[in-house]
């Protein structure tokens, strides 16, 4: 979604910026700008669609010599993807960009509009522009202070006042935002990646708290009075945001899974104690949204097996649904960023009720890692491709190994030893994707169908399939289908069955029967030699570590069939990596 980074310092802040904004592409964008800022004047340049459309209007155009600057992509949520509507926006001496939505803009431009401002684009952002510029006087703190008083909603602003030309302003409030601490030079971003060629030195912001930035000082003050915080050092690398020879970052991500799920199992197969502990819980509510909710659904599963009471749900239902908590229960909420915002509103709920959290997350400094009881970080590195991949995998295995913990057995260890070298063989097989790829990449409809652990998986199998190659695509419990989906199977309808799970694989092949005699083209996943044409062998193991070296197939599949046809396999339309307004 909408990502920020602003500069101040002694170069120029054009390549800075540009730079910036290409690594906060992966987020999903739809228009982006940047303004420039020296002591006579104030440049904004904007474009809808690709960076590198703003690119080449940077070229064209002369920019003016400074040292200041702010730059943004834009997803869109208030109004069309146009140029109008792109930030930065200016309104009198202000000039911003924003990332979340400003819920009340509405009600404060009405306001505004009869105080006489006169408003170019439909976002909410000028609405903040606007209130800023009412409130400012002398001091860009107190004109910051009132506005977001009066603000309601999520936001993270990067502000520019016409009267200063070497001081960046910055607050945030439900939407992250951090300040890079560089030498004679600092920046704001809502993205640490996008600064990680200049400085890993960051210093987190609490909500409503104000940072005035000159490129050898910051100062962060909240109501008047200075806060202090710490400076953090990423352990991230600007290598995580290159190619390495890659032609995409989703493939690269892949391919990574098998040294990522050895040092997770390296790290704790011998330390369990440094997991918590589920067996103490009653009841257990797993939270998340996208890939993150079906690694929650393989969790449910194994969670039941060892004999725990297990509730799943997508965060947008679990905040609004009214949830009876009991003493004894744990939310585990799942997000790869941290930063899904309805995942955050569900992991506030269940603090509210005062019931115990638990983060399975990627980012440490995230809002969800910070907030939760506990946290366990999945240490997947950057995870750059919108359609995540390695970061699915080892929420699973974080799954995996808290099951392992309240159920120990001796053949789970045994196969966790040989997990990554399997995993790696299986992936090293890419001449057969991609063939089985040519068996699909032509067709409109997609079918995944499964019993229990393998229903989840047909669930994540088809969401990555649909989502990076735009074929339509919908997973089904495979004893459910003939209630009224196995309508829509005709001849040439492809069929993945997903079949590992041993109590009721039978039942799920009777049903790939039934729908292979209503002309469906079946592909078989399963763990033993089958007569059908089309068929992914996986080898057999512990079956609480069975998805980590079937999920990873359908992945190679969804990849080479978008490849096939031709798609933005990193940057789908639509799609945002992180999800950060309602
Ligand atoms: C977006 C992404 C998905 C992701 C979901 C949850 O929709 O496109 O790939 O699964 O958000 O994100 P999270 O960061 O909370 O795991």
């Amino acid at each position: 979604m909408c990502g920020i980074i602003g500069y101040i310092g002694e170069k120029h802040p054009k390549e800075i910026l540009l730079n910036g904004l290409k690594n906060l592409e992966y987020r999903g964008y739809d228009s982006a700008g940047m303004a420039f800022k020296n002591e006579k004047e104030i440049q904004i340049i904007k474009s809808v669609g690709k960076i590198s459309n703003l690119e080449e209007k940077l070229k064209k155009q002369s920019i003016i010599d400074c040292h200041l600057g702010i730059a943004h992509t834009r997803w869109a949520t208030h109004g069309e993807p146009t140029e109008e509507n792109a930030h930065p926006h200016k309104v009198g001496k202000i000039t911003l960009v924003h990332n979340g939505i400003i819920e009340n803009a509405a009600t404060l431009k009405e306001q505004l509009q009869k105080e006489g401002v006169v408003f170019n684009s439909s976002t909410d952002t000028e609405v903040a522009a606007a209130l800023i510029n009412k409130y400012y006087k002398k001091s860009m703190i107190k004109a910051i202070e009132e506005a977001i008083h009066d603000i309601k909603g999520s936001y993270a602003f990067g502000i520019i006042c016409d009267d200063d030309p070497n001081t960046l302003y910055a607050t945030r409030c439900e939407s992250p935002l951090i300040l890079g601490i560089g030498k004679k030079e600092n920046f704001i971003t809502s993205d640490i990646g996008a600064i990680l060629d200049y400085t890993k030195k960051y210093v987190l912001l609490g909500e409503n708290e104000i940072v005035t930035l000159t490129k050898d000082s910051y100062s962060i003050t909240k109501n008047g009075k200075e806060v202090n915080r710490k400076v953090l050092t990423s352990d991230l690398s600007s290598e995580d945001t290159s190619l390495r020879g890659y032609e995409h970052f989703m493939m690269k991500e892949i391919m990574e899974e098998p040294i990522l799920v050895d040092n997770i199992i390296q790290k704790y197969k011998n330390h369990l104690e440094n997991l918590p502990d589920l067996k103490k819980y009653k009841h257990i509510h797993i939270v998340g949204c996208g890939s993150a909710y079906y690694a929650g659904m393989i969790g449910k599963n194994l969670f039941e097996e060892d004999g725990i009471k297990v509730e799943i749900d997508v965060a947008s239902e679990y905040r609004y649904r009214n949830i009876i908590y009991d003493k004894d229960t744990l939310v585990i909420l799942i997000s790869q960023s941290g930063e899904t915002a309805d995942t955050i509103a569900a992991m506030r709920k269940a603090i509210e009720h005062k019931v115990d959290t638990l983060a399975i997350v990627n980012v440490d400094a995230s809002t969800i890692a910070r907030e939760c009881t506990y946290k366990v970080l999945i240490e997947a590195g950057r995870e750059v491709a919108v359609a995540t991949t390695k970061a699915f995998i080892l929420q699973v295995l974080i799954l995996s190994l808290l099951s392992y913990k309240i159920n120990p057995d001796k053949e789970y260890l045994k196969d966790l030893e040989k997990l990554p070298q399997q995993l790696k063989v299986l992936l090293d097989k890419s001449g057969f994707y991609k063939k089985l790829a040519d068996a699909i990449y032509k067709h409109e409809d997609v079918f995944f169908i499964g019993r229990r652990i393998d229903y989840a998986i047909s669930m994540e199998g088809s969401l990555k399939l649909k989502e990076v190659s735009y074929i339509h695509s919908d997973a089904y419990q495979a004893g459910e289908l003939k209630h009224g989906t196995i309508s829509l199977i005709k001849n040439g309808t492809i069929v993945f069955g997903i079949v590992t799970d041993e109590e009721t694989k039978d039942k799920t092949i009777s049903n790939l029967e039934e729908v292979i005699s209503r002309g469906a083209y079946p592909i078989y996943v399963g763990t033993e030699n089958c007569h059908y044409e089309h068929k992914i062998l996986v080898p057999k193991v512990h079956k609480k570590l069975q998805p980590i070296l079937v999920v990873p197939t359908l992945q190679m599949i969804a990849y080479y069939v978008a490849y096939k046809r031709g798609c933005d396999i990193d940057k789908p339309k639509n799609l945002a990596k992180s999800v950060t307004v309602e």
